[in-house]
C-alpha cells in the first residue's frame, strides 16, 4: 500500500531525513517511534507531499508519487491525521468533518457519526470549542470522510488525559480491523505497541531499528537507546 524507499528531507540546508525506507501492507498497523525531533512527522510530511523529498521514492498503491503536490497524493488514497489536530476554527464540528471528504468508499458522515456518537451529539459547535479528545476524534473523522487507503497518524495521543488515549488506542485497533493500512506516529510507545503489528524506530532522522511490536516489547536496551524509557 505505502513503500518509502530511501528518501532524504531538508529544511533549507539541514538534512533531517537520511535516508528513510519503510512500508505499511494492506491492514497493517505500522508504529513510527521515536524521541522528540526523531523524524516523525518530517517523515509523514514528505509522504503526504507538505515537504519534497530531496532524493528517494513514495510510492502509493504501485503509483510513483514522490514530489506530487498534497492533492494528489491524497487523492491516490493517503489520509493525514495531522500532529496538533488542525481544527478549522471557524467551522462547526459537522463542517469540519465534511468540507474535504470524498465520497468514493465506506465512509460516510454517518458512519462517522456511529463511530464517534458524541461528534453527532455536538455537530453545530464549533469544533474548536471540544475538548482535546473530542478534537482528535474529529481530526480522526476528517481523514476517514476522505476514504483513504493509507492513513497517517501523527501522535494522536499528545496532549490527552491517559483515559483519553486509552478510548483513541480502542478506535485505531478498530480501524486496522477495516483493513485499511495505517502509520501512526507516536511517542506514547503503551498506546502504539497495544496496537502496532510493526515498528520502525527513528532515530535522528534514520531508521535504527525495524522489529515487531512484541520484541520491541521486550528489548529493553533498544527502548532505553532511542525512546527514553
Ligand atoms: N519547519 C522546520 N524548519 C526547520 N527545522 C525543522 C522544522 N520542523 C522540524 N525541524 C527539525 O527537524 C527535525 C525533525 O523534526 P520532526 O518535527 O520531524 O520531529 P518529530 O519526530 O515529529 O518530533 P515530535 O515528537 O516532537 O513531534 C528536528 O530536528 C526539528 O528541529
Ligand atoms: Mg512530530
Amino acid at each position: 500500500m505505502l513503500i518509502v524507499d530511501g528518501i532524504h528531507t531538508y529544511y533549507g540546508d539541514s538534512h533531517v531525513l537520511q535516508g528513510v525506507s519503510l512500508e505499511v501492507r494492506a491492514g497493517e498497523l505500522v508504529a513510527l517511534l521515536g524521541r522528540n525531533g526523531a523524524g516523525k512527522t518530517t517523515t509523514l510530511s514528505s509522504i503526504i507531499g507538505f515537504l519534497r523529498p530531496r532524493a528517494g521514492s513514495v510510492t502509493v498503491l504501485g503509483r510513483d508519487m514522490t514530489g506530487k503536490p498534497p492533492h494528489a497524493i491524497a487523492g491516490a488514497g493517503v489520509g493525514l491525521v495531522p500532529q496538533g489536530r488542525r481544527i478549522f476554527a471557524p467551522l462547526s464540528v459537522r463542517e469540519n468533518l465534511v468540507f474535504a471528504a470524498r465520497p468514493s468508499g465506506p465512509w460516510t458522515l454517518s458512519r462517522v457519526y456511529e463511530l464517534f456518537p458524541r461528534l453527532m451529539e455536538r455537530q453545530h459547535l464549533r469544533g474548536t470549542s471540544l475538548s482535546g479528545g473530542e478534537q482528535q476524534m474529529l481530526a480522526i473523522g476528517r481523514a476517514l470522510l476522505m476514504n483513504p487507503s493509507v492513513l497517517l497518524m501523527d501522535e494522536p495521543s499528545e496532549g490527552l488525559a491517559p483515559l483519553i488515549v486509552r478510548d483513541i488506542g480502542r478506535i485505531i485497533g478498530e480501524l486496522k480491523q477495516s483493513g485499511m493500512a495505517i502509520l501512526l506516529a507516536e511517542q506514547n510507545l503503551a498506546m502504539a505497541l497495544s496496537v502496532a503489528d510493526r515498528c520502525y524506530v527513528l532515530n535522528k532522522g534514520q531508521v535504527v531499528a525495524e522489529t515487531s511490536a512484541s520484541s520491541l516489547r521486550a528489548d529493553e536496551d533498544l527502548k532505553h537507546r532511542f525512546l527514553g524509557v
